[in-house]
């Protein structure tokens, strides 16, 4: 008898609209893993698609049926199922988890045109990031694990003028023209996803900051549903709990408006789950420590890990708030989940070996 302890790639599905801060969340999440990311090798340049020891992250624009003319012609935008391939996404990443290699189709995002595929080897942990991971019900069966990045329309708007205006140019009635068509397919087709999620992460404007318009200081709330297999929410304090705590003081430096975290258990879309929420945000990273002291259920592998990893990338975006808190936690939480599922499948494959 040989005794092969194969194990399945675990799949982790991560919705949000494009310009939501998804390349950022993954940036932290292969992090956690240890190593960043990189394009394939000797691939196409505008490959999608990144590569560590562990991860694996496609886009799902990949399977996008109907490239920029074919969508312009049909009168379709690119969050309309009509311009996706939900057929070859759902083979493609029940192969990837069975352990076969696919050949991936590319979308160029420079060009507007579906480029030769690219090969896709499984890999240990694989994340599908892009629209519509939890839209098909075959596809949402595969995951693992899903996420939603649920950013609130002000701040949308503010984050895509950024990023569109500062590094592509666009002009500002364009960027307004552009969320302004997508809302009809982005409330039909993408936001729905969310019921599915186990781990919401919603981001709205402060409540500290009386008729905030600025969309600078947020409030961000981490929606962890409970009963879900490998993984067990964070918690403030005491576990199933109210709490409402503000963390400011000799411990904690705070300039206005302050930060101000809530924590308890609530229903989201007729499940229940906790939610830990924080608004404001942190003046000095190195005394995060003494928040994350606080939290209970991180995953984390030593005192301090969530700091240090959040010290680490001060630089990314969110990284002074909850955002950025949060997205380091859910990263914990996946390897935690990651080395659960591994592990029960290799108790699994010794019992077989026995039998
Ligand atoms: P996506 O991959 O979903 O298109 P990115 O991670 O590239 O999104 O982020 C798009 C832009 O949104 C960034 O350039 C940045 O300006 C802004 N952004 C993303 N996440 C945050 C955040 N947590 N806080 C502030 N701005 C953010
Ligand atoms: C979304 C999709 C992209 C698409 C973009 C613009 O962000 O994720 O794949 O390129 O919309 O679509 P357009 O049809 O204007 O090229």
């Amino acid at each position: 008898i040989t005794c092969s302890v194969e194990s399945k790639t675990v799949v982790i599905g991560l919705a949000a609209d494009s310009g939501c801060g998804k390349s950022t969340f993954m940036r932290r999440l292969t992090s956690v893993f240890g190593g960043a990311a990189e394009p394939p090798k000797g691939g196409n340049p505008d490959s999608n698609t990144l590569i560590s020891d562990m991860t694996t992250v496609i886009c799902l624009d990949d399977y996008h049926s109907l490239d920029r003319t074919g969508r312009k012609e049909k009168g379709v935008t690119a969050l309309d199922p009509r311009a996706n391939n939900f057929d070859l996404m759902y083979e493609q990443v029940k192969a990837l988890k069975e352990g076969i290699a696919v050949d991936k189709p590319i979308y160029n995002h420079v060009t507007g045109l579906l480029d030769p595929p690219e090969l896709i080897k499984p890999p240990k942990i694989l994340v599908i990031e892009g629209l519509h991971p939890m839209y098909d019900p075959r596809v949402r069966e595969l995951l693992d694990f899903s996420i939603y990045l649920d950013i609130s329309n002000e701040v949308k708007f503010a984050w895509k003028i950024q990023r569109d205006m500062a590094e592509r140019g666009h002009s500002l009635e364009s960027i307004k023209a552009s969320i302004e068509t997508r809302k009809p397919d982005f409330d039909t087709y993408i936001d729905p996803q969310k019921q599915y999620a186990d781990a919401v992460i919603e981001v709205l404007p402060t409540q500290l900051i009386p008729d905030d318009n600025e969309g600078k200081v947020l409030r961000v709330r981490l929606i962890m549903k409970e009963g879900v297999k490998f993984f067990s929410p964070v918690y403030l304090f005491d576990e199933g709990s109210t709490i409402s705590w503000i963390p400011c003081g000799r411990k904690l430096t705070c300039s206005y408006p302050g930060i101000k975290f809530i924590y308890g258990p609530d229903t989201y879309f007729d499940n229940e789950v906790s939610v830990l929420e924080m608004d404001g945000q942190f003046d000095r990273l190195d005394e995060l420590v003494y928040v994350e002291s606080h939290l209970s259920n991180l995953s984390t592998k030593f005192y301090g890990e969530v700091t240090q990893q959040m010290l680490k990338h001060a630089d990314f975006p969110g990284s002074s708030n909850g955002t950025g808190l949060f997205q380091t936690i859910i990263g914990l939480k996946i390897r935690d989940l990651y080395e659960q599922i591994t592990s029960s499948q290799a108790a699994v494959s010794l019992e077989a070996t026995k039998a």
